[in-house]
């Protein structure tokens, strides 16, 4: 027996495995309950008592060795693996996918830009909005049919709470709070009930200004208007404001610009007019500074509204409006070199 154990011991030191399967069945063969060294430890029971001391302390050399041999093959193949799998840190990156802005959000921060530089301040206000900050504070009569449910989305169950159907809330909202001089841009999404086509959207986004100090005048608005216009569009863009209507200015006015795809000279988006219109605006309604805290006798106000849709549309020519929505990547693309 003690011939057997020696004879192992040799054969298990000179170990070698090529593969992880090899070691595998090398382990097998040794160590597993059908191997040669349990083989061993079965028979112990016919050593003679008086070898069972040397040849017991043999064949646990045996395995204490054979299992540090399957070990260290094991690791040395572990090891070798990692090296093999080390990454070539001289192979060329990956190119990294970078995303662009949303042409909206382009658009909407070079409105932003504009306006800050005049001196207004960034304010919002929610898109669940009530009855109260989108139109009664805002001068709309009471049968007035912007609260039709044909324009407007209602909160079920709710008929006091609504999605905002213009940034024009968010002037309540701040006048409510804060007392002259007031500077404010609001940029937001708006909801109106209509059915989606490649020009009219239930959602869309607008950009609502609000100036209101001691002696605004329409001169001021006018001036804004053109300083806006010329930097939005090129300093040839000339502006024209025709007389209008809303409930929350007066006078009221819609502001064109010459049509900057064609000069002004008249093309299929203007309609052959030369001139198109993007936004409405006016001086602030005294009812809405009264309704919203403010002394109409002390102060006066010009506010202002656009799409920035529109605005997109005519910087880039975006013939449908449900691009804007529906993520198509082929589409966001194009405006890569926008951002
Ligand atoms: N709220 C108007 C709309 O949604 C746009 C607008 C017009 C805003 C005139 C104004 C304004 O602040 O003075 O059509």
């Amino acid at each position: 027996m003690l011939e057997k154990i020696e004879q192992l011991i040799k054969e298990v030191n000179a170990l070698k495995a090529a593969s992880a399967e090899e070691l595998e069945s090398l382990r097998l063969k040794y160590l597993s309950k059908k191997g040669a060294i349990n083989d061993l430890m079965a028979d112990f029971r016919n050593v003679p008592a008086e070898q069972k001391r040397e040849v017991g302390q043999k064949l646990n050399e045996l395995k204490v060795m054979a299992q540090d041999k399957i070990n260290s093959l094991k690791e040395a193949f572990e090891a070798q693996k990692a090296v093999d799998e080390k990454p070539d840190l001289t192979r060329t990156a990956y190119p990294v996918e970078l995303g662009s802005r949303h042409p909206l959000n382009i658009v909407k921060n070079e409105i932003i830009e504009i306006f800050s530089r005049l001196g207004f301040v960034l304010a919002d206000g929610p898109e669940v909005e009530d009855d109260w900050h989108v139109f009664s504070a805002m001068n709309f009569a009471e049968d007035h049919p912007a609260r039709d449910m044909q324009d407007t989305f209602f909160v079920e169950a709710h008929p006091d709470i609504i999605l905002r159907t213009h940034t024009s809330s968010v002037q309540s909202r701040v006048m409510e709070v804060t007392q002259p001089p007031i500077r404010i841009i609001c940029p937001g999404r708006v909801y109106r009930n209509e059915a989606i086509s490649y020009r009219a959207h239930c959602f869309f986004h607008q950009v609502e200004a609000l100036y209101v100090d001691k002696n605004v005048s329409f001169t001021d608005l006018k001036q804004v208007l053109l300083s806006f216009a010329q930097q939005m569009f090129g300093p040839d863009t000339k502006i024209r404001l025709r007389p209008s209507y809303f409930p929350f200015t007066e006078p009221s006015a819609e502001m064109d610009i010459s049509c900057n795809i064609c000069g002004g000279k008249g093309c299929a988006f203007c309609k052959g007019t030369g001139w198109v219109e993007i936004l409405g605006c006016g001086m602030v309604h005294p009812n809405v500074l009264e309704l919203n805290g403010i002394n109409s006798k002390e102060y006066t106000g010009f506010a202002l509204g656009m799409g920035i849709e529109r605005i997109t549309n005519l910087k880039y020519q975006v013939k449908d409006l449900r691009m804007f929505s529906e993520n198509d990547v082929r589409f966001l693309k194009e405006f890569e070199a926008a951002n």
